[in-house]
């Protein structure tokens, strides 16, 4: 095992925390506040927000779309170019705080920011940005990557730079009162892939990142199964922290890493306007079952500490049945067909946008190629 791990960002947790960022942003450097459709408006975020930025000089930019656009945020770039933003607060979800990144980065760039998500420029510099969250699932509060859309052509694709992570973010569970159930669970489920991405690969005997990723996964099968009751803070503050702790980049040190499901999901999204955690609750299983051979061992692991299953010649196929369950237990659709869409010409064009992306060797061993990723979707419809 070889790595090397710090994550910079400062977290404010807990309830009343938003008031932090007083501190946290100097007050002579002007702000441009970044935030989605208006959800803050309703929760009381937005208040907190400008009463801790109240001697601060500020400006905003609302309208940040879930699947972030890079039309959109170009709108924003302009601004802080304009105005010589010199901090960014992002206030959201990951949307948002994906979207943030985008514009921080872009800012500090003469080209097309596109040149960032294609790899032609790569981020060495990027205004200081900092984020409250709103809806635990991504990660990307702490995290130095973003995923961006370009509506023109359904390119949704990500980028990493330690340019933009996060210098400070405030997790305070208040702020997930307003949100829909079907938000909630759309991070369960992203904070469960996210963890088995850095989890379900093959045994390095990773002790601590593997009985972390445990604890995780573990913690969100109780909070789904708690699913009735979530109407309480330590309900929420578990979502919260299990969200951010799924990709804040520990768990993942000095292993393998998949990512393969994200890959094949970004397309679904970027095609079909399937929710993110969504996507990748069509792709998982189908591509565990693909993959069997090479998972098995840790499949097997995660059966026996995880669900709790007993030892047998079928206990990764079983583990697999688990996971679907857990997907139908919290009504997750595990089947692109139950989102109506039309088969053969689906997998075409998902392999088609996969091929354009060059997203040719997916997965841990690099061994998902176009044919396997055609055959996962095959099972998956
Ligand atoms: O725009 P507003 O009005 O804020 O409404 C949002 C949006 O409609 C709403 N919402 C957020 N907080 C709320 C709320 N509604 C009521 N009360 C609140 N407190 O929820 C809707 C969805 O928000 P969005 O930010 O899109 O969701 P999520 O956090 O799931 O982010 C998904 C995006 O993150 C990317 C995805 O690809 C997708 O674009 N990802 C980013 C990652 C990263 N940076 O590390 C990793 C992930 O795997 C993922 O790919
Ligand atoms: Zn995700």
């Amino acid at each position: 095992m070889k790595f090397t791990y710090t994550n910079p960002t400062q977290i404010h947790f807990g309830q009343g925390q938003i008031s932090s960022i007083t501190k946290n942003i100097p007050e002579d450097q002007k702000v441009l506040i970044i935030y989605g459709g208006g959800s803050i408006k309703k929760n009381g975020v937005y208040e907190q927000v400008i009463s801790a930025l109240a001697n601060h000089t500020w400006l905003e930019f609302s309208g940040v779309e879930p699947n972030p656009t890079m039309e959109t945020l170009d709108k924003a770039v302009k601004i802080a170019k304009n105005e010589n933003v010199e901090y960014i607060l992002a206030v959201g979800g990951g949307s948002v705080i994906d979207g943030s990144k985008y514009v921080a980065a872009a800012a500090c760039y003469e080209g097309d920011g596109w040149d960032i998500l294609l790899g032609k420029h790569s981020v060495k510099s990027a205004i200081p940005l900092g984020a409250i969250l709103t809806l635990p699932a991504t990660g990307s509060e702490s995290n130095s990557g973003a995923v961006i859309t370009r509506a023109e052509t359904q390119d949704k694709l990500p980028f990493f730079s330690p340019a933009v992570h996060p210098k400070f973010a405030v997790l305070d569970p208040d702020a997930m009162k307003t949100l829909p159930e079907k938000q909630l669970v759309n991070g369960i489920v992203d904070a469960w892939v996210h963890t088995c991405e850095q989890y379900l690969t093959y045994p390095t005997n990773a002790m601590i990142q593997d009985g972390y990723a445990e604890t995780l996964l573990k913690s969100l099968i109780k909070l789904a199964n708690q699913f009735n009751d979530r109407d309480n803070d330590q309900w929420r503050e578990n979502l919260m922290w299990s969200a951010n702790q799924a990709l804040n980049g520990l768990i993942g040190s000095g292993v393998p890493q998949d990512w393969a499901t994200h890959m094949i999901g970004h397309e679904l999204t970027a095609l079909y306007g399937v929710d993110h955690g969504r996507s990748l609750a069509i792709i998982q299983p189908s591509l565990l079952r693909n993959q069997i051979s090479v998972k098995r061992e840790k499949l097997e692991q995660m059966g026996r500490n995880v669900f709790g299953l007993e030892n047998s010649d079928e206990l990764a196929e079983q583990t697999i049945s688990a996971i679907e369950a857990f997907y139908h237990s919290l009504d997750v659709a595990t089947q692109l067909t139950e989102h109506g869409s039309d088969k053969a010409q689906a997998i075409d064009s998902i392999i088609k946008q996969l091929e354009a992306h060059k997203m040719l060797k997916l997965g841990e061993h690099q061994a998902i190629t176009l044919k396997e990723s055609r055959e996962i979707l095959e099972l998956a419809v």
